[in-house]
C-alpha cells in the first residue's frame, strides 16, 4: 500500500468519477490515502462522493465539473490541478450510443468520439507530459472487451475503445521509459448505472455475465505497472483469449455481435 502511494501519489485525478467504475476507483484510492480530484459533468453526485470519501479516509477531495468531450479539457484540468502534485490519472468516462450504426444520429457517434477518443487523447497528452517531467506516476485508460473485435449495435463505440486500448499500449512503452506506468484496462460487462440503464436483458452467454465495478477497479490498480493492458476477471480473460487468439476474426465478430444483438436489439 505504501509503495503504491509512493509511486503514484499524493494526488490522483479521476476523469468520470461520480458513479460506476469511476466511483469505485475514487473510493479505493481514498482508502489507500490518495488526495483526489474528481471530475464529471454533474456537480451534485461528485460533491456527495467527495464528502463521503473525505470523511471516511481523512484525505483532501476536490471536485471539478467538466465535459471531458469539450475542446478545453486540458486547460480546465490544468487550471484545476496546477498547484497539486498529481501522480495518477484515470480516464474512465465514456459515451456509448447503442443501436444499429446507421439508425443512430451521427451527432451521437461524434459525441462518443469526442469523449472516448479526443478526451482520452487530450488528458493523456497533458498529464503524460506532466508525469514524464516529474519522472514517475501512472495513467489508467478504461477500455472494453468490445475493443478486441468489431461489434454490432455498438460499432462506433467499439472502434473508439480500440483507440483507447492501442493508445494505452503505445504509451506503456513510451512513457514507461520516462518512469510513468500506463495501463489499458479492458473491462467486460460491469454492473454500473450506465450498463444497467442500457438493457433489461440478461446476457445469453455465461462468458458475458457482468462483474462488480469494485472488482474491475481493484484489478486495474493491481495491474498498473505490471502489464500494458489487462482484461478484467477470469471469465473475460478466457473470452478475450478465445476472441483474439483462437477464433478466426469473422467468428469472433459474429460471436460477440450475437450477444450485443440479443442485449440491445
Ligand atoms: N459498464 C460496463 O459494462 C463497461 C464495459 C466495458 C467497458 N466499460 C468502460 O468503463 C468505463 C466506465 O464505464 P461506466 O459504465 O462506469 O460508466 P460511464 O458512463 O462511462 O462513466 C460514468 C462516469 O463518467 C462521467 N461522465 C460521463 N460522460 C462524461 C463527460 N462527457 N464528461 C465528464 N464526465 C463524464 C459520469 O458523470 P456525469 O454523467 O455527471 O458526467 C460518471 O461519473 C468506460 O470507459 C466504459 O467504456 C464499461
Amino acid at each position: 500500500m505504501t509503495a503504491f502511494v509512493d509511486r503514484y501519489g499524493p494526488w490522483a485525478v479521476v476523469a468520470g468519477a461520480s458513479e460506476g467504475i469511476g466511483a469505485s476507483f475514487s473510493k479505493k484510492l481514498g482508502e489507500r490515502g490518495f488526495n483526489l480530484v474528481l471530475v464529471a459533468r454533474r456537480v451534485g453526485p461528485l460533491e456527495e462522493l467527495a464528502s463521503e470519501i473525505g470523511a471516511k479516509h481523512q484525505v483532501e477531495v476536490r471536485v471539478q465539473a467538466l465535459d471531458l468531450g469539450a475542446p478545453n479539457v486540458s486547460s480546465e484540468l490544468g487550471h484545476a490541478t496546477e498547484a497539486l502534485d498529481v501522480g495518477l490519472v484515470i480516464y474512465n468516462a465514456a459515451y456509448s450510443p447503442i443501436g444499429a450504426f446507421i439508425e443512430v444520429d451521427v451527432e451521437e457517434h461524434i459525441k462518443a468520439v469526442n469523449v472516448n477518443v479526443l478526451g482520452t487523447l487530450r488528458v493523456a497528452h497533458y498529464f503524460g507530459r506532466r508525469l514524464a517531467d516529474r519522472g514517475k506516476g501512472g495513467i489508467i485508460i478504461m477500455s472494453s472487451m468490445s475493443s478486441i473485435q468489431g461489434t454490432a449495435m455498438v460499432a462506433n463505440y467499439a472502434a473508439t475503445k480500440a483507440y483507447d486500448t492501442i493508445l494505452a499500449e503505445g504509451l506503456w512503452r513510451e512513457l514507461g521509459q520516462r518512469g510513468v506506468d500506463v495501463l489499458g484496462c479492458i473491462a467486460g460487462a460491469t454492473l454500473t448505472p450506465n450498463y444497467e440503464g442500457s438493457t433489461d436483458k440478461i446476457p445469453s452467454s455465461w462468458l458475458a455475465r457482468p462483474m462488480k465495478p469494485g472488482d474491475v477497479a481493484e484489478q486495474a490498480l493491481h495491474d498498473l505497472g505490471q502489464r500494458p493492458s489487462g482484461v478484467s476477471g477470469g471469465r473475460n480473460r478466457f473470452a478475450a483469449a478465445l476472441l483474439a487468439r483462437l477464433l478466426p476474426r469473422r467468428a469472433a465478430i459474429e460471436m460477440v455481435s450475437k450477444e450485443t444483438e440479443h442485449m440491445y436489439r
